[in-house]
């Protein structure tokens, strides 16, 4: 599949973006892992929503950043969205030795419902290299509600 590259504008907003989701993971809530987590989504509006993870000792209500950065984006009102900027890492090591660090499924999924198939990540491994993916590469085949009614 073809993809349109990033607009200019878009292309403009990335080195922001990457400092966001690098800051935004320093608020990572990750005791039980040791890994963190920062995510920076861009609205439609302009305004970029910082997200972390946030972990939980019951282990199931943890929280992932990506959703986090979602969650604050939809109840400041934002419907619409440019891109997803994602960044993690083990607490206890140092940036030039993280991994690219996907969004696990039940994020694909998140954003599956509130973005369009060619919604971009950026993908960062640490500071240093980054990959944009559609969401429909990371989620092909996305389940889509289509019962009641
Ligand atoms: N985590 C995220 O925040 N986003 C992902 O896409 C992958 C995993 C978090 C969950 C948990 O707090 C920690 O990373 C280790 O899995």
């Amino acid at each position: 599949m073809e993809y349109k590259p990033l607009p200019d504008w878009l292309q403009k907003r990335l080195p922001e973006l990457k400092q966001t989701a690098l800051a935004a993971r320093e608020n990572a809530y990750a005791p039980y892992s040791r890994f963190m987590v920062g995510a920076a989504l861009l609205a439609e509006s302009g305004k970029i929503y910082p997200g972390c993870n946030l972990e939980n000792g019951a282990f199931s209500p943890s929280l992932c950043g990506e959703r986090t950065a979602l969650a604050a984006a939809w109840m400041a009102g934002e419907r619409h969205f440019s891109l997803l900027a994602i960044v993690g890492g083990p607490q206890d090591q140092p940036a030039e030795t993280w991994e690219f660090c996907y969004p696990c499924g039940v994020c694909r999924q998140t954003y599956a419902e509130f973005c369009p198939p060619d919604f971009p990540l950026l993908i960062m491994a640490g500071n240093r290299e980054t990959k944009i993916l559609r969401l429909e590469e990371l989620l092909p085949w996305a389940f889509a509600f289509s019962g009641g009614k």
